[in-house]
């Protein structure tokens, strides 16, 4: 069952990836989303999903506030 809670990802460059990690014994990726500059992606945890992976430059808002990934430099 997918919680109540959803976690906003709003890109600040072309190419970030929101990357979904399975729950369970291991833990892999099984998805990814790819989202340019301004798009936005709004997600949640569900059974399938334990984690997420942010890559690029994003903010991330969530029930613990806002938090912004930084590229690799
Ligand atoms: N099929 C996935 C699921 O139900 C879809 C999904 C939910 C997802 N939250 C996600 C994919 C976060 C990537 C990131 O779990």
């Amino acid at each position: 069952m997918a919680q109540t809670e959803y976690i906003v990802i709003r890109a600040q460059e072309d190419g970030v990836n929101v990357i979904g990690l399975t729950r369970g014994n291991d833990t892999k990726f099984h998805h990814t989303e790819k989202l340019d500059k301004g798009e936005v992606m709004i997600a949640q945890f569900t059974e399938h999903t334990s984690a997420m992976k942010i890559r690029g430059k994003a903010e991330i808002h969530s029930a613990h506030g806002v938090v912004e990934s930084e590229p690799k430099k």
